[in-house]
């Protein structure tokens, strides 16, 4: 009897990254960083994006990557408009919650847990967000923002950020359906919780850096998961924004 766990699995392992065990670099990518078709069919000129509108065109031109972060907590109901745009109920369908992002199958296999270091309202602490009930439920207690600085490659500002998302795969509930070809769901689908994040902070005036870069077994140890049926595969930081004036 086959014991290979099959392509998924053996993909997941022999892409993480250990700490000491680091893959050598593959040097400057040879791809253009640009896809050109030579003579296509006709061009037709885009106008210019308008700006001036104070929703969703101006939070997409104001979206960037902030890694400074300010002492001054986040508010509670900052917080939960963060995690409302990311993954909050937005239509009850029979039994189907949709949600905020977009989901391969609808199936939503990414779980939303926060790491709270600076957030008014809402102590310290490792928590895990139960969607139908809209609420938090506390895993740890206790400041982990060094902890999780650490386990992101040492990046800093993941320990002033007023709070860190971290998205884990419930591999099952998308492979049930999709097979192997889940592990791409599960990415894509990180994807847009880490872009709705980014959009929601900056609409909310505050900063946010998705995360990437993160020993998987030290995050899937400070979150519980055994890193197999489930598994961290992106995070992301937020807080205040220093004044750079
Ligand atoms: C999948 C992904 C992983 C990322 N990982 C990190 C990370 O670990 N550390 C970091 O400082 N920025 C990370 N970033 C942020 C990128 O560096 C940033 O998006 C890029 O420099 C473009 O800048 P902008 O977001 O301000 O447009 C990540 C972004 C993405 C989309």
């Amino acid at each position: 009897m086959s014991t290979d766990p099959g392509i998924g699995p053996r993909y997941q392992d022999s892409t993480k990254y250990h700490r000491h065990q680091m893959p050598s670099s593959p040097g400057w990518a040879q791809v253009p960083p640009y896809k050109k078709y030579e003579n296509p069919l006709r061009y037709v000129e885009l106008p210019q994006p308008q700006q001036d509108d104070p929703g969703l065109w101006q939070t997409i031109a104001g979206r960037r990557s902030h890694r400074r972060f300010a002492d001054d907590p986040i508010s509670l109901p900052q917080l939960a408009q963060l995690v409302w745009a990311v993954t909050g109920v937005t239509l009850q369908e029979s039994e189907h919650a949709f949600r905020a992002a977009a989901s391969a199958g609808a199936l939503y296999p990414n779980e939303t847990y926060l790491l709270v270091s600076n957030v008014t309202d809402c102590p310290a602490g490792i928590y895990h967000y139960e969607v139908l009930e809209g609420r938090l439920a506390m895993l740890a207690e206790g400041d982990f923002s060094l902890d999780i600085a650490q386990a992101c490659f040492d990046q800093r500002f993941c320990a002033a950020a007023g709070v860190v998302f971290a998205w884990g795969a419930v591999v099952a509930r998308c492979a049930e359906k999709y097979a192997d070809r889940a592990y791409r769901y599960i990415y894509l689908d990180a994807g847009h919780l880490g872009a709705h994040l980014q959009l929601a902070a900056a609409a909310l005036g505050l900063g946010s850096v998705n995360v990437g870069a993160f020993f998987d077994d030290e995050v899937n140890h400070l979150l519980g998961l055994d890193g197999t049926a489930e598994t961290v595969v992106y995070l992301a930081a937020a807080g205040t924004l220093k004044d750079t004036g």
